[in-house]
Formats: structure tokens, C-alpha cells, sequence
């Protein structure tokens, strides 16, 4: 059976943990794994802009012996006319799996809904959950594993990254807590379906307002941008009502001197962290953007050998 991966919880927690395992051993035999040796072609699909996320697929396709193809789809058919569900089912015909950054998760599912091939979830509004496969890869690194260590992340609690804290981390087995500020919290379906997973993991979710509540004596602090892309001009303030959220040296103090911190890219320095935090000795961010190379080759070769 064809195995997507669009949402965190599309793995159970046995298999989130093969899969970081697998990272684990790929990253230490970085050229020794190639998979999709052919070579076969990995789809690559852009709505929305990137760094990361390009070049972790191209480099790590082509380190697994595959033959990426990167497409902005403003030069497809996508954008007029062609359904997602037609586009998905020719790209199958040609690519061993199918990764697509888009706005809308109803989106990913259309282009997912006939395909016999992986399909890969690079961002959506709702997710970002193979970011997360990185951040747990980094956790497990600098923590000594992700079950029972506490994780706070603060800001916008409504976004893609909130959401993927909450399922990834509660399939992780993690304290996952999330604090933004009132009319920013996440949806209720995705945090009582990580209460759910966390009641099978031993882990746990809350969802708090106080910012110092939520980062104290935690293992991991995490944020993201306040303006995720496509909000930017939804005539929401995403600034006034976030300041408390910031990572600064008071927020981290409530953590404690162990704790690391964490956050995807791009960060807007000054904003929702503050450069003595994102350059200090607790920072983590640019082994956890590097990590993104690592998990999502592990990631790839899990759902191609499933498939
Ligand atoms: N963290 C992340 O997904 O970065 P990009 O938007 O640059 O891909
Ligand atoms: N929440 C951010 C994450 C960027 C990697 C966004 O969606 O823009």
C-alpha cells in the first residue's frame, strides 16, 4: 500500500522512530545510501517560496543516487486549468515519490488522492512535518532522545510549526506545551488528536497563554516567524500582541541553562528571536536546518521501500 506522509501523525510513533533511527545511521554514512540508484526521480513541487527545503531535497535526492526535479509551479499547468488530482496522477507515471509545498492542505490532498507513489508534505498552512522530523533528530542529538523531554513553543500557536509540534512531538512521546497570544492558538482538532497520541506515547500537550509558564524548566524552546507566508497581508497585527513571545535572554532564563533552542528559518531577527539568542551557545537552529537533509533522506527511502 502506497504510504503518504502528510501530516506528522501519517507515522505511527514505531515508525517516526525507524525512520530517525535511519537518519541517525545516514548521517553518520552520508554518500553510503543509495536507494534510488537508476536513478529514480523525485518530483519536487514549489507553490511557495523556500531555502531549506530545496536544496535538503536536491542535495539529499541526488545523495540517494536520484535524479530530483525542482519545479516552481508558476511554470506548470497548476495554476490554470489542470486539476492537482490529474497533474498528481502523470507526475506518478515519471517520479518515485512526489514532495509538494502548497498554501491550502486540501491541496496536497487533491494532488496525493490518486497517486501510487509517496506523497511528501514540504509545508502547508496547516503543517510542516518534515521540519519536524528534523528538529526531533536534533532533540535526540542534543537531548539523548525525545521521549519524556519537555518542549515549549511560543508565538504563533495557529501556524503550521505549532501544529506539527503538537502531533510530532506527542508521537514522540515529548511534554509538548504551545503558548501564543489570545486569537492565535491552534486548532482544537489537531491538539485533541495529539492528547490522544500523547495518551498512547506517555507523553502530553497543553496548550497556555503565559509565555515564562510555558518555558519553564524546559528541555527544548522553539519559535517561528509571527508572519507565516501568505499571512502578510490578512490586516491582522502580528506584531503588537506577539512581543511577549519573544525568545530573548529572560525567556530562555525560565528555561534553564540546558535547554537548547530551536527554529525552522527564516528568522526575523529581532522579532520573534533576538540575534544573542539565535547566535548563542543554546542555539540549535543550524544543526536542526542541517538535520533537514538527513531526516528527509531517511524519510524517502522508508516511503519508497514501503510503497
Ligand atoms: N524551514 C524551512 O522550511 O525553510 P524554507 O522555507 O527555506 O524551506
Ligand atoms: N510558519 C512558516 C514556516 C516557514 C518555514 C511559514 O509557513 O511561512
Amino acid at each position: 500500500m502506497t504510504r503518504h506522509f502528510l501530516r506528522d501523525d501519517d507515522l505511527t510513533p514505531a515508525e517516526q522512530a525507524e525512520v530517525l533511527d535511519l537518519a541517525v545511521q545516514m548521517k553518520a554514512e552520508r554518500f553510503g545510501h543509495h536507494p534510488l540508484a537508476g536513478p529514480k526521480s523525485v518530483a519536487v513541487f514549489f507553490d511557495k517560496a523556500s531555502l531549506r527545503t530545496r536544496l535538503s531535497f536536491e542535495t539529499g535526492i541526488a545523495e540517494l543516487g536520484g535524479n530530483p526535479i525542482i519545479v516552481d509551479t508558476q511554470a506548470t499547468h497548476f495554476g490554470r486549468g489542470e486539476t492537482l488530482a490529474d497533474a498528481g496522477r502523470v507526475v506518478s507515471r515519471y517520479a518515485a515519490a512526489i514532495v509538494y509545498r502548497t498554501s491550502g492542505d486540501d491541496r496536497l490532498a487533491e494532488l496525493a488522492s490518486d497517486v501510487r507513489v509517496p506523497v511528501i508534505n514540504a509545508l502547508t498552512d496547516g503543517y510542516h512535518p518534515c521540519q519536524l522530523l528534523a528538529d526531533l533528530l536534533t532533540i535526540r542529538e542534543r537531548c539523548g532522545g525525545t521521549a519524556g523531554r519537555r518542549l515549549a513553543y511560543v508565538g504563533d500557536a495557529a501556524n503550521n510549526m505549532a501544529h506539527s509540534y503538537l502531533l510530532a512531538g506527542a508521537t514522540a512521546g515529548m511534554h509538548v506545551r504551545v503558548a501564543g497570544p489570545s486569537g492565535f492558538d491552534p486548532a482544537p482538532a489537531v491538539v485533541s488528536r495529539a492528547a490522544e497520541i500523547a495518551a498512547w506515547t506517555g507523553g502530553s500537550v497543553e496548550v497556555l497563554r503565559d509565555p515564562f509558564e510555558a518555558a519553564d524548566k524546559v528541555d527544548v524552546l522553539a519559535t517561528d516567524t509571527w508572519t507565516s507566508m501568505g499571512q502578510e497581508d490578512d490586516g491582522r497585527d502580528r506584531r503588537t500582541p506577539f512581543w511577549p513571545y519573544q525568545i530573548n535572554k529572560d525567556l530562555l532564563a525560565a528555561a534553564g541553562s540546558d535547554a537548547i533552542v530551536l527554529h525552522c528559518l527564516p528568522a526575523h531577527r529581532g522579532e520573534e528571536i533576538t540575534d544573542d539568542v539565535l547566535d548563542g551557545p543554546q542555539s540549535a537552529v543550524f544543526d536542526q536546518a542541517e538535520n533537514r537533509l538527513h531526516a528527509q533522506k531517511a524519510l524517502l527511502t522508508w516511503l519508497v521501500a514501503k510503497s
